[in-house]
C-alpha cells in the first residue's frame, strides 16, 4: 500500500480569512494525501499557506493546489 503524502495547511486566522478551509477540503478529497491542520506558519501576510514535500508555499489558491497535488501525485 503507497504511503499517503502529508499536506500541512494552515488553518490560523489569517489563512482561515484568506481561504484555507477550501484548501483543507481539497486535501482530504485527495486519495494519496493526508491533511494535517496546522496553527500560524509565522507567514500570515503571504495567507493562505501550506507545507508539501517540505517546501513552504505562500498565497495558495485553488487551482494552484489541484494543480500542485495533481503534480505530486503523479510524481512517483
Ligand atoms: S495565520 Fe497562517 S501563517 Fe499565520
Amino acid at each position: 500500500m503507497p504511503k499517503k503524502k502529508f499536506v500541512f495547511v494552515c488553518t490560523d486566522d489569517d489563512c482561515k480569512k484568506a481561504g484555507s478551509k477550501a484548501l483543507c477540503k481539497m486535501v482530504k478529497d485527495k486519495k494519496g494525501f493526508r491533511l494535517i491542520k496546522t496553527q500560524c506558519m509565522d507567514a500570515c501576510k503571504k495567507a493562505p499557506n501550506i507545507i508539501m514535500n517540505e517546501a513552504l508555499y505562500s498565497k495558495v489558491a485553488k487551482d494552484n493546489l489541484a494543480e500542485m497535488l495533481n503534480h505530486s501525485a503523479s510524481a512517483d
